[in-house]
């Protein structure tokens, strides 16, 4: 079954054909990073826009890198929540006009529920010698959750963040270090070049929950800025490099320390039997390391690249969904607060 994914939740348009929930044909991404870049952030009203322009030549793109015929496609799925309102329109009535006139069925799909499926993405998961229930950890610039996943379409949630998301606050640390967007690669880069450990930052902990809170973690590195004079930002208080490069390892290692101590205290709680990661935050080197060296059960870690946000992952998703579920209505909407479980 040949499905064509199309991913527009935030502020990348995509869109690839997947072949029975797990073979590549083709995925085609179009960042708008450079459009965002000069903002420190992501405008809503840009994305939409982009999206409208951008839509059809990057789903020509995938139709013909996976040298398929629209005929030849047996199903459209679309991301239709949680995301930008604005974005997530685009890509929804996108979907329905492709499906509409090409008279093919029409699948919605949850954006983090597109994330855990990477995971099956080229075979990985099978590959992995795993089984359920696996606790999965999606972390992106939206959401950080635990999701228990028991089988198939079958979610618990186990934790999610009282505040700010786990990319959310790479990009805001990024900005006050003044470096770019989205900031987890930067970090990730700058923590990469030194090793010299400076004073820790705090690990929020929130007693009797597995809930996550980053927002304390990202106040402290504002704090310690301004004592050492670089924020608020101005023309002329820049951080020297090694400031940076030592600020950016000190504040990667407290949110994977949270990170890691949470996902593998939810395997003890609910006896896991393997570990799934997805979002653009999975795709951090450090992240992937430490959870591999520290668990006892296996990791399952899609490629970076089918980390951070994609359409291949909402066309594996949808074989799953589809073959269980049959397709959805025309009336689906886009719904930017669809939450995965409860
Ligand atoms: O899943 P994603 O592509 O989009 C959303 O659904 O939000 O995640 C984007 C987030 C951004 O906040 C970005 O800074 C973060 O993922 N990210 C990373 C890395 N690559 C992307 N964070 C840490 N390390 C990385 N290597
Ligand atoms: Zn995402």
């Amino acid at each position: 079954m040949n499905i064509l994914g199309i991913e527009t939740s935030c502020d990348d348009t995509a869109a690839a054909v997947i072949r029975d929930g797990s073979v590549v044909l083709s995925n085609v991404v179009s960042s708008q990073t450079y459009m965002h870049e000069r903002y420190g952030g992501i405008i809503p009203e840009i994305c939409s826009r982009e999206h409208l322009t951008t839509m059809v030549p990057v789903v020509n793109e995938a139709l013909g890198l996976a040298e398929l015929k629209p005929s030849e496609i047996d199903g459209i799925a679309v991301t239709h929540g949680p995301g930008l309102a604005g974005s997530l329109l685009v890509g929804v009535n996108a979907a329905k006009g492709f499906a509409m006139a090409w008279d093919k069925p029409l699948i919605g799909i949850n954006h983090l529920e597109g994330h855990i499926y990477s995971a099956w993405l080229e075979g990985l998961f099978e590959k992995s010698g795993t089984e359920f229930p696996l606790v999965c950890l999606i972390a992106s610039g939206g959401h950080t959750e635990l999701v228990l996943m028991k089988g198939h379409l079958d979610y618990e949630l186990l934790a999610k963040t009282r505040d700010d998301a786990a990319g959310e606050a790479f990009d805001k640390v990024a900005r006050v270090l003044r470096l770019g967007f989205p900031g987890g690669p930067e970090i990730q880069k700058e923590a990469e070049k030194t090793d010299h450990h400076i004073d820790p930052f705090p690990r929020p902990v929130i007693t009797g929950s597995l809930d996550f809170s980053f927002s304390g973690l990202k106040t402290a590195v504002v704090r310690r800025a301004e004592d050492d004079g670089f924020y608020p930002i101005q023309d002329d208080n820049s951080p020297s490099e090694s400031v940076v490069r030592n600020y950016a390892l000190a504040f990667q290692n407290a949110i994977v320390d949270c990170l890691v101590s949470r996902t593998l205290k939810a395997v003890d709680m609910y006896d896991g039997k393997g570990i799934l990661i997805g979002g653009g935050v999975a795709a951090n080197t450090e992240l992937r390391k430490t959870l591999s060296r520290e668990s006892r059960v296996p990791v399952v870690a899609p490629r970076p690249g089918l980390c951070t946000d994609n359409g291949a992952m909402i066309g594996a998703a949808a074989y799953y969904r589809f073959k269980e579920c049959g397709s959805t209505e025309w009336d689906m909407d886009a719904i930017p607060g669809l939450s995965l479980a409860d």
